[in-house]
C-alpha cells in the first residue's frame, strides 16, 4: 500500500470538513469510503451521511462522523434490482432527509469547524438544488471509468441518431462517434420505466456540469484522452486520484463478510494456475446462465475460484441442487465461496486469471495486481470497461456472445495457454508498474490529488 504523499498542508486544513454521501451499492460505497480515507490521511475531518438502505457498518471507521437519513424504501423497493428504478426513487426520497441533515450540519459551523463542500457520489443529483440553497460547493464522483462516464453522457445522442434500435445484424458495427466502441456495447441500462436511464443520465449530466469538479477513480496513463474530453465536455476541472486502492482497501467496506478459506484454498494451488471467477455485487444471472458456467468450469481441467454470491440466480433452491451435483463432479479442483476477500485473491500467486463482469472496481483491482482479464460483461459500464480491456488497453479478452460455453472455453485457452496470452499478461504488468509510479510522490495521480486538494482549500 502507498503512503499518501505529501502533508505539508496539514494544518491548513484543520478545522475543515467535508461532507461524502455515497451511493448505498456495494461498488459506489467501497471507492467513496476509499476516497474518505485518502482525504482523511490529507488533514481533513470527514462525515459521511449515507441512507438507512444498505447502511455502512460504522463501527469500522472510528475516525469518521456518520449521520444516517431516511430514504423511505419499502421493503420490495429495497430488494430490487433495478438499478435505475432505485436511484430515481432515492433521489426523490432523499431530498428532505438529506436537506435537513446538511442543515443541522451547517448550522454547527458556531462551534465547529467550518464545512468546505460537499463530495457526492455522482448518481446523487439531487442535490444540486441543495448545494445552491445552502452555498456549497458540489464535487462530483463518477464511481464509473472515465470512458464510460463519456459513453453514457453520449446516451442521448445515441437515441438521437437512431444507435439503440439498430436491427441484431448491425449490431457488430462500431459507433463512428466513439471509437471503438460497437453498437452492441450502447450502455443502456433496463428498467421497469422505459425512459429511466435517458432521465438519470441527463440528470447526472446536468449535475456534474454545475459541479466544482469531477472526481475520478482512475489515472491519466490509462485514461489520458478520456480524461481531455470529458473536461471540455463537462467545462468542470477533473481530477483523476486513482485507483484508490494503493492507498486504502476496498475490503472493510465490503458488505458481506469475505470467506477467508478462498485464500487457504489457493495457498495449495501452483503458481498462476487458477481462475477466478467473480460476477461483482449487482449481476444476476438465469439459471440457464448458471449452468453454463458450472459447465464451463466442470469440463475445464483447470482450477477455479468461483464467487456464487447469494442471490446471484433468483432461484436459491435449484442452484444449491445444481451446486451439491457440481461440487461431486469437481472434486478438489474448484473452491466455491459466498463472497471472497476479492482484493487479497487477486493479489495471490496462484492466480493465473479473473473472470469478470468487467465491473469497475473489479477491473482496477485486476489491473493493480496484473491480473489479466476474461471479460463476459452483462449490462452498463460493464460493456464499456470490457471493450477497453480488449481492444484499447489490450490486457484482456472480451467473450463476444454472452455466456456461452464454447466460445468462453476458447477465450480461456487463449488468454492461459497461448502467445497471445502471454502477450496481454506482459501489458498488464506493464500497467501495474505505471500504476506503482502515477501513485508515488510526484506521479500523475499524486499531483491530481494535490490539486484536488488544493481546490478544495479555495472554497
Ligand atoms: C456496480 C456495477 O455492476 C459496476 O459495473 C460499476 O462499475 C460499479 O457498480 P459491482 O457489480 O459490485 O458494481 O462491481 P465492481 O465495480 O467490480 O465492484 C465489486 C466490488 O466488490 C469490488 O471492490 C470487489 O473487490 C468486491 N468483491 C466482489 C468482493 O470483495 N468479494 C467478492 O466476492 C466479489
Amino acid at each position: 500500500m502507498e503512503a499518501v504523499h505529501g502533508n505539508s498542508n496539514l494544518e491548513t486544513k484543520k478545522g475543515k470538513r467535508l461532507i461524502l454521501f455515497p451511493a448505498p451499492l456495494q461498488g459506489h460505497i467501497n471507492p467513496v469510503i476509499q476516497l474518505a480515507n485518502i482525504l482523511h490521511a490529507k488533514g481533513f475531518d470527514i462525515i459521511i451521511v449515507h441512507t438507512k438502505f444498505n447502511s455502512i457498518d460504522q463501527s469500522k471507521y472510528p475516525h469518521f462522523t456518520f449521520h444516517s437519513i431516511q430514504d423511505g424504501l419499502l421493503e420490495h423497493e429495497a430488494s430490487t434490482s433495478d438499478v435505475v428504478d432505485l436511484m430515481i426513487k432515492l433521489n426523490g426520497n432523499c431530498v428532505q432527509p438529506f436537506g435537513e441533515c446538511l442543515a443541522n450540519l451547517l448550522s454547527d459551523g458556531q462551534t465547529k469547524p467550518v464545512i468546505s463542500c460537499l463530495i457526492i457520489d455522482s448518481f446523487w443529483y439531487f442535490t444540486r438544488e441543495l448545494g445552491d440553497r445552502f452555498k456549497l460547493p458540489i464535487l462530483a464522483f463518477r464511481t464509473v471509468s472515465v470512458c464510460s462516464a463519456l459513453a453514457f453522457n453520449s446516451l442521448l445522442l445515441f437515441q438521437k441518431l437512431g444507435y439503440l434500435s439498430k436491427p441484431d445484424s448491425e449490431l457488430e458495427e462500431e459507433i463512428p462517434e466513439f471509437p471503438p466502441l460497437r453498437m452492441k456495447d450502447i450502455p443502456v441500462i433496463k428498467s421497469r420505466y422505459p425512459d429511466g436511464i435517458f432521465k438519470l443520465i441527463s440528470s447526472i449530466l446536468e449535475s456534474n456540469r454545475a459541479a466544482s469538479g469531477l472526481i475520478f477513480n482512475s489515472f491519466r496513463e490509462l485514461e489520458e484522452p478520456a480524461l481531455t474530453k470529458i473536461s471540455q465536455e463537462c467545462q468542470s476541472p477533473t481530477f483523476a486520484i486513482g485507483p484508490f486502492l494503493k492507498y486504502f482497501p476496498a475490503s472493510p467496506s465490503s458488505l458481506m463478510e469475505p470467506d477467508q478459506s478462498a485464500i487457504h484454498w489457493l495457498n495449495k494451488q501452483a503458481p498462476k494456475s487458477v481462475i477466478y471467477v467473480s460476477f461483482g455485487s449487482t449481476v444476476h444471472l438465469n439459471e440457464a446462465q448458471m449452468s453454463e458456467v458450472a459447465s464451463v468450469i466442470a469440463n475445464s481441467v483447470r482450477p477455479f475460484l468461483w464467487v456464487v454470491r447469494p442471490g446471484l440466480v433468483r432461484n436459491s433452491f435449484r442452484v444449491e441442487n445444481l451446486l451439491n451435483g457440481f461440487l461431486e463432479a469437481v472434486n478438489r479442483r474448484v473452491h466455491i465461496v459466498n463472497w471472497a476477500p476479492q482484493q487479497e485473491v487477486l493479489a495471490h500467486p496462484a492466480i493465473g486469471g479473473f473472470w469478470t463482469h468487467s465491473g469497475w472496481n473489479s477491473t482496477l483491482e485486476s489491473i493493480c495486481e496484473g491480473v489479466p482479464m476474461i471479460c463476459s460483461p452483462f449490462y452498463g459500464d460493464q460493456l464499456i470497461n470490457s471493450r477497453f480491456v480488449n481492444d484499447v488497453w489490450k490486457i484482456g479478452l472480451r467473450v463476444e456472445k454472452g455466456l456461452v460455453k464454447g466460445e468462453i472455453e476458447r477465450v480461456i485457452e487463449r488468454l492461459m495457454d497461448e502467445k497471445e496470452g502471454k502477450e496481454i499478461r506482459e501489458r498488464v504488468l506493464s500497467y501495474k508498474e505505471k500504476i506503482n509510479a502515477c501513485t508515488e510522490e510526484g506521479g500523475s495521480s499524486q499531483q491530481s490529488l494535490q490539486g484536488l486538494i488544493d481546490r478544495i482549500l479555495s472554497f
